[in-house]
């Protein structure tokens, strides 16, 4: 199975010329499968929405998305507190904790974005005990063999040279339920850095995906790019891609076996 995983598209701040290149590539991969985890828009527009759909659309693949911070409304405060996902669910996807199951993976999103925290930046994110319940709920039944696969926007896994500092509210006991839940892989945006990073111990590891961001022209020291993922019934492998003067270009690639201790 491959699977593109894309995060912060970003519409209202993209390169049009990105757009079309960045399908083509996606086009050329012959995926079976995108993942796109969070932040469609800049500032949460029916305008960006719109783009972002049109986008969605253009890959022709079956896809699974989760919002970011960024798609809660930015300007309007009591949209924001009373609608928080009108524009979201009208124009990406109704559903805030979609899944998807094939004979090869169980795949879980979660809503970490929040439409205030108690901080005194809201672009943060949190997972609450309710979610890790649905973790929990989710991966009961998932037989040995399968992928466990979980995505949501923000990292909650410490990322080497991260662009900017994220909280987490919950992060500690997330990172342990997905560790108790044995998730293999954990796909997350917000940072714009691409990242791979592998947490555990001798009984389970979990690996952890950083997407950069795919559109934006909002670049935190690191190119544009996406990842592309392909998972057999023992291995994963994931290529990290850039997008630099001549194309897209391979900047890392990582190999992983599944752990069997489940
Ligand atoms: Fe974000």
């Amino acid at each position: 199975m491959k699977i593109i995983h894309l995060s912060d598209l970003h519409f209202g701040t993209e390169h049009d010329d990105l757009v079309s290149r960045t399908l083509a590539r996606i086009h050329d991969a012959s995926a079976d499968f995108v993942i796109i985890s969070g932040d469609f828009t800049q500032v949460a527009t029916s305008k960006e929405f719109e783009a972002a759909r049109r986008f969605i659309d253009d890959l022709q693949l079956p896809s699974m998305c989760i919002p970011g911070n960024h798609d809660l409304p930015v300007h309007n405060l009591y949209e924001r507190f009373t609608r928080p996902y009108k524009k979201y669910k009208a124009h990406i996807s109704e559903e805030l904790t979609p899944s998807y199951q094939n004979g090869l993976v169980d795949l879980i999103g979660i809503n970490s974005a929040r439409r205030a925290l108690p901080h005194w930046n809201w672009a943060n994110g949190a997972v609450s005990y309710a979610q890790r319940k649905a973790l929990a709920e989710f991966f009961a039944d998932t037989p040995a063999e399968k992928w466990r696969i979980c995505t949501m926007h923000h990292p909650i896994h410490k990322i080497a040279d991260m662009p900017i500092d994220v909280t987490v509210f919950g992060r500690k006991r997330t990172l342990q339920c997905l560790h108790d839940l044995k998730v293999d892989l954990v796909l997350t945006g917000h940072v714009h850095h691409a990242a791979f990073d592998m947490i555990g111990d001798e009984q389970h590891k979990t690996a952890f995906i950083s997407a950069s961001t795919a559109l934006s022209s909002r670049k935190r020291g690191h190119e544009n790019g996406f990842n592309i993922i392909e998972i057999d019934e023992e291995n994963l492998h994931v290529q990290m891609l850039n997008y630099e003067a001549q194309g897209f270009v391979e900047t890392s690639a990582h190999s992983f076996r599944k752990s069997s201790s489940i």
